[in-house]
């Protein structure tokens, strides 16, 4: 269980810009979680721009990504080995816009966590904005759940709610929901990591 580590080390993935990569490390800077360790970073994109916040910190930042390798699932073996030889417990995906594949889930049964900006089930994958858009739901908001074989469809961790206004764009929902996931994914990451918890079904429960 993850929770009964002294010390949590977390590895993060991304592809892009990073916001989310940033406010979990400031909430871990400003002493928000007990246990839980940001150790290292990396992108399956070159030189996404989410990696530069890690260089003055203390964070490792991976120097290889995906193009560097044959197949996706050698760059998985990459990460795999790379943050098991830091000693990452758990992996954190924070806007990594690929499938995770066999090699991560098998290293990290139950460990990998992502956040997607939607009320899961509801439009999963690329695009969930303009889908929630296109659709014409009134609320929207974000979910940080536990990684599976799917597609976003692991078991939810927690999830905030958004309205969605006549006048949205893409623009304008993404930044009301960006900033509700900046607050969501370290509220979950805390709790998975200093309460004890388990999965009934898909329900993640939590003890009180
Ligand atoms: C976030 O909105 C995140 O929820 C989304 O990508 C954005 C990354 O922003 N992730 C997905 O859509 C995953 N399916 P960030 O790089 O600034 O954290």
């Amino acid at each position: 269980m993850l929770n009964e580590k002294a010390e949590i080390r977390a590895g993060v993935l991304l592809s892009g810009r990073g916001s989310n990569f940033r406010a979990i490390v400031q909430h871990e800077q400003a002493g928000y979680f007990r246990k839980l360790r940001v150790v290292c970073v990396a992108s399956n994109k070159a030189g996404a721009p989410g990696l530069a916040f890690a260089a003055d910190k203390d964070i490792v930042c991976l120097d290889k990504c995906a193009a560097d390798f044959e197949s996706l699932a050698d760059f998985e073996q990459y990460i795999v080995t790379e943050m098991k030889r830091l000693g990452v417990d758990l992996l954190i995906l924070a806007g990594y816009m690929r499938i995770v594949g066999k090699t991560l889930l098998d290293a990290w049964p139950c460990a990998i966590v992502n956040i997607h900006p939607s009320l899961l089930p509801s439009f999963p994958g690329l695009h969930a904005h303009a889908q929630t858009l296109r659709y014409g739901v009134k609320v929207s908001g974000c979910t940080v759940h536990f990684v599976d074989a799917g597609l976003d469809s692991g078991p939810i961790i927690g999830q905030r709610t958004v309205p969605v206004l006549d006048t949205d764009t893409e623009e304008t929902l993404s930044q009301r929901i960006l900033e509700q996931e900046h607050e969501l994914y370290s509220e979950c990451l805390k709790r998975i990591t200093e309460q004890a918890w388990s999965i009934h079904e898909r329900t993640v429960v939590f003890d009180s």
